[in-house]
C-alpha cells in the first residue's frame, strides 16, 4: 500500500544539483559522465515533482562562476543542455510544463539561447507546472541588475527613490512572477547557498542531503518532501507553542 502523501507539499522546490564531478571520479570516469548522469536525475526528479504535485521546480544548472571551469567541461555542459532540450521537449508539452530560464542570458551561446527562447515561447501557454533553469545565474548578479534598473529609472525621473521598497526590487528580478522557493535542496553534502536565489530564499527551508546528484531519485525526492512536512515555518513570527511574550 502507498504511504500517505506528506503535507504540506511545497509549491516550489529549488535544487542545487551538486556532486556530479565527485560521482564520476569515484567511478574512474571523466566529469562530463557525471553531468550526463545528472541530466538523467533531472528527468527522474521532474517526474517525481509531477507525481507529488510540486508546481515549480528550479534547477541550478550553470552558475556565473561555472564559466571559469575548463573549456572542455563548459562546452560539454552546453552540449548536454542542448541534448536535454531536444530529448525532453515533447515531455514538456505532454505534461503541460512551462520552461523558464533565469540568468545572464547574453552569456549563453547564441544558438542555445535561441533554442531556449523557442521552447519558452512554445510552452508559455502552460500554467500547470513550471521548470525554471538557472543558466549563467548568480544571485548577486541578479540583485545588482535589479539595482541598476532602479537607478536608471530613478535617474530618468520615472521612479521616486522614496518608493523603492522590497516589492520594487522583487519586481525587477529575472522572473518576478515565480513565487519564492519553499524548499531548497542541495545534494552531495554541502551546506552552502553558493550564490543561488539569494533574494528569493530569504524564508526557504534548506535541506542538505549526502546523496550525490546523479544518484538522486524519486525516493530521495520523497524523503525531502517528508523532511519539509516536519519543518515549522514561522517567517519571523511566532509558532503556536512559543509561550507568553512577557
Ligand atoms: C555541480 O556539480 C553541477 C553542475 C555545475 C552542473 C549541473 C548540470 C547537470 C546536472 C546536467 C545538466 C542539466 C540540465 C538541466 C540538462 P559539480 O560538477 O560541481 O560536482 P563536484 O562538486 O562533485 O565536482
Amino acid at each position: 500500500m502507498e504511504k500517505p502523501l506528506p503535507t504540506p507539499i511545497p509549491r516550489h522546490i529549488a535544487i542545487i544539483m551538486d556532486g556530479n564531478g565527485r560521482w564520476a571520479r569515484a567511478r574512474g570516469l571523466p566529469r562530463l559522465k557525471g553531468h550526463e548522469a545528472g541530466a538523467e536525475s533531472v528527468r527522474r526528479v521532474l517526474r517525481a515533482a509531477r507525481k507529488y504535485g510540486v508546481k515549480y521546480v528550479t534547477l541550478y544548472a550553470f552558475s556565473v562562476e561555472n564559466w571559469s571551469r575548463p573549456a572542455i567541461e563548459v562546452r560539454g555542459l552546453m552540449r548536454l543542455l542542448r541534448t536535454f532540450l531536444k530529448a525532453n521537449e515533447s515531455e514538456l508539452h505532454e505534461n503541460r510544463t512551462r520552461l523558464r530560464v533565469m540568468g545572464r542570458r547574453s552569456d549563453l551561446p547564441a544558438a542555445t539561447d535561441r533554442e531556449l527562447a523557442r521552447i519558452e515561447a512554445a510552452t508559455a501557454c502552460y500554467d500547470e507546472r513550471q521548470l525554471v533553469l538557472c543558466l549563467s545565474y548568480g544571485g548577486r548578479t541578479e540583485i545588482a541588475a535589479a539595482a541598476r534598473k532602479i537607478a536608471e529609472e530613478a535617474a530618468a525621473g520615472a521612479l521616486d527613490p522614496a518608493a523603492v521598497d522590497e516589492a520594487a526590487v522583487a519586481s525587477r528580478l529575472y522572473l518576478p512572477d515565480v513565487p519564492d522557493p519553499d524548499l531548497v535542496v542541495r545534494t552531495s553534502g554541502e551546506r552552502r547557498l553558493s550564490n543561488f536565489l539569494l533574494w528569493q530564499c530569504a524564508y526557504a527551508e534548506f535541506l542538505s542531503t549526502s546523496v550525490a546528484w546523479p544518484d538522486f531519485g524519486e525516493d530521495d525526492f520523497r524523503t525531502a518532501l517528508e523532511e519539509f512536512s516536519r519543518r515549522h515555518r514561522r517567517f519571523g513570527g511566532l509558532g503556536p507553542d512559543a509561550g507568553p511574550s512577557a
